[in-house]
C-alpha cells in the first residue's frame, strides 16, 4: 500500500447557511488517481476549493504529507506541491502559450502570485525569454501535452480542448506531487477525450497522485483507481469504480437530481 498523501477528516464548508461540503472525510495515497463525481452542486468544486486553499475549511482538518494544512494559502500549498485546474479555464489570453507556461514557471521559482498579475498587464515589460531554464522546460512540457505546434499562438486563440491542456501544463510547471483537476475533459469531443486521458495517465505515470472531478463518465471509469462521490455536500460512497457505479445510493443520487452524466 503506497503512503498516504492526504487525508481530510470531518472536513466542512459553509457557505451562510449553506452546507457545501459537510463532514467529508477520504484519504489519497501517493501516485493514485481518483475520481471525485456527484450531481451538479454535490460540493465537488468546494472540496477542491478547500483542499488547494481558496478559502478556510468551516470545521474539519486537512493533512498533507501529515502535516495539517487547513487554511493554508493557495501559493503556500502550491509551493509544497499541491497544483490544480479550473473548472472554468483560466490562462493568460493576452500571452502566447508558451509563455503562459513560463510565467508559471518563473513564478515558481523566483517570485510571489502577484508577479503572474503583473506578467498579464504587462506583459512582455518583464522579458519572459530572459529565462533561459524557464524556456526550455516550458518546451518539454508543451511537448508533453501535445501543444508544441501552438508555441508562438496566443492563448485567446486557442481551440477550447487546448486551452484544457495549456491549464495543465501551467499546473504542471509548479511540479505538483498532488493535482487536483477540475473537470479536465468537460466540452471535449470523442478524439480530445482519448487524448485527455493519455495526458492525464502519463501525468499519474510519472508519480503524481490526481484527484479528478469529471462529469464525463467514459474519462472518470477509464482512468480512477478508486471513486468517491458526494451528494449535497455529503460522502455517500467510495471504493472500486465498478461497484460505486452500480451502488443504488449513487443511482439515486443521479437519477433524483437533474444532473448530466455524459457517457
Ligand atoms: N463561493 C461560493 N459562495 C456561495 N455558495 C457557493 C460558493 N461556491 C459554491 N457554492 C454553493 O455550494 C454548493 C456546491 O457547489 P460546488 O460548486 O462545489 O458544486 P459542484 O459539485 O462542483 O457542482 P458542478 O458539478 O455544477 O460543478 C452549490 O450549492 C453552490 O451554489
Ligand atoms: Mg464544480
Amino acid at each position: 500500500m503506497a503512503d498516504e498523501i492526504l487525508r481530510t477528516d470531518g472536513l466542512t464548508k459553509y457557505f451562510g447557511g449553506l452546507c457545501a461540503v459537510g463532514d467529508v472525510s477520504f484519504a489519497l495515497s501517493d501516485g493514485e488517481i481518483v475520481g471525485l463525481i456527484g450531481p451538479n452542486g454535490a460540493g465537488k468544486t468546494t472540496l477542491v476549493n478547500l483542499m488547494s486553499g481558496a478559502f478556510p475549511p468551516s470545521s474539519g482538518t486537512i493533512h498533507y504529507n501529515g502535516r495539517s494544512v487547513g487554511g493554508f494559502k493557495a501559493h503556500r500549498l502550491n509551493k509544497m506541491g499541491i497544483a490544480r485546474t479550473f473548472q472554468v479555464v483560466r490562462i493568460f489570453k493576452t500571452l502566447t502559450v508558451l509563455e503562459n507556461i513560463q510565467a508559471s514557471l518563473i513564478d515558481r521559482r523566483r517570485y510571489g502570485p502577484w508577479r503572474l498579475a503583473l506578467t498579464s498587464l504587462y506583459k512582455r515589460a518583464y522579458s519572459l525569454d530572459a529565462d533561459a531554464d524557464a524556456r526550455q522546460e516550458a518546451e518539454r512540457l508543451l511537448d508533453f501535452v501535445g501543444l508544441t505546434d501552438y508555441r508562438d499562438e496566443l492563448a485567446e486563440n486557442l481551440p477550447y480542448a487546448y486551452t484544457k491542456r495549456l491549464e495543465i501544463a501551467r499546473a504542471l510547471a509548479t511540479r505538483p506531487r498532488l493535482l487536483l483537476l477540475d473537470e479536465p475533459s468537460a466540452g471535449l469531443n470523442p478524439r480530445e477525450l482519448d487524448d485527455q486521458i493519455g495526458i492525464i495517465r502519463r501525468i499519474n505515470g510519472q508519480g503524481v497522485a490526481i484527484l479528478i472531478i469529471e462529469h464525463v463518465m467514459k474519462v472518470i471509469m477509464s482512468i480512477s483507481h478508486r471513486l468517491i462521490v458526494l451528494h449535497y455536500g455529503k460522502k455517500i460512497a467510495e471504493g472500486a469504480p465498478e461497484a460505486v457505479y452500480r451502488d443504488p445510493r449513487v443511482v439515486e443520487a443521479y437519477l433524483g437530481g437533474d444532473a448530466h452524466v455524459a457517457h
